[in-house]
């Protein structure tokens, strides 16, 4: 049942906006859809949703600005038979544990789960219970306040979390890059670009989590710990990240450019759909990463050095 029709988040308490509609989102049954109402344009909701619900809704723009934006949040109709590949397509989550079980859900994968299942040696239930729980740590993930954490903890955070997603994700990226464009790329030029232009992308960012993780880091936490460092030394290994933060930036924007967006051509097969999910989802937590840093981290490591 849906709640209500339309919630206008601009009457909403700011902290309660987005649990509210997070819980009408919940509250809806497959082919069933709510509208927000909202001052400007939700965007950052859409990625919020996406990274914790996945690949189930639909984002329709009813009325788009300049004053007003409305949008149709809709969770489809379930398709009749859940193929692996349907299964992987809405959900990225669940897609991954089909990666790492070695299941092929890719241009022509139609196997049912229980076929997908015994082809690696598990059974239907077993499989099921894995993308289950997939799902639930899609849900069960909270907000944590950054602003309060010491900096080395933040720094290790950064390090465990973030920046073993690059390290693990990036060449995955890089791989369904060259495959996509190994497949698709005389018909769709763009997917060239896109994968030389990501091995460059990705090779850059290896690097700058690298400085972090052996340069600047440990400076941080030597900071912490009471030991004393030339102000101008750490405010120029900031800045030079930050530099790099901004070109990393920039890159995903030709990426979006390139790609209008992520948008996918009619028909596309699993593999195309799951590399532009797999790099929106890579956007979405290198946003976050680098707001971790650009925002908490460096500012507050900078006015520890001048204490
Ligand atoms: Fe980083
Ligand atoms: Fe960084």
């Amino acid at each position: 049942m849906i709640k209500t029709a339309q919630l206008n988040v601009t009457q909403i308490e700011p902290r309660l906006k987005h649990p509210t509609i997070f819980e009408h989102f919940d509250a809806l049954v497959q082919g069933e859809a709510f509208e927000i109402l909202n001052d400007h344009d939700p965007k950052p909701l859409y990625y919020q949703l996406l990274g914790e619900r996945g690949n189930i809704f639909t984002w329709e723009y009813v009325e788009n600005g300049p004053e007003w934006w409305r949008i149709r949040i809709t969770k489809p109709a379930a398709v009749q038979e859940d193929t692996v590949g349907s299964i992987a397509a809405k959900d990225i989550r669940k897609a991954d544990v089909f990666k790492k079980l070695g299941i092929d859900f890719c241009c022509g994968g139609k196997k049912s789960l229980q076929e997908a299942a015994e082809s690696v040696g598990l059974n239907e239930q077993e499989l099921k219970d894995q993308l289950a729980r997939a799902e639930q740590q899609a849900h069960g993930s909270i907000a944590h306040d950054f602003d309060s954490w010491d900096l080395a903890f933040l720094s290790d955070y950064i390090h465990n979390v973030h920046h073993k997603y690059v390290r693990e994700q990036g060449p995955i990226i890089e791989q369904l890059a060259d495959k996509v464009a190994m497949r698709h790329g005389s018909e769709h030029r763009e997917l060239l670009a896109l994968a030389e232009g990501m091995h460059a992308f990705m090779a850059d960012l290896y690097n700058h989590v690298k400085t972090e993780d052996e340069k600047l880091f440990p400076v941080i936490k030597q900071l912490v710990s009471g030991g004393q460092l030339q102000p101008s030394h750490i405010k120029e290994t900031i800045a030079t990240m930050e530099e790099e933060h901004e070109d990393a930036g920039n890159e995903l924007r030709q990426f979006r450019a390139l790609t209008r967006d992520y948008k996918l051509p009619a028909n596309a097969c699993n593999s195309y759909t799951y590399l532009f999910e797999k790099i929106k989802e890579f956007e979405n937590d290198l946003f976050q990463h680098i707001h971790l840093e650009n925002n908490v981290l460096f500012p507050k490591a900078i006015a520890l050095s001048q204490n």
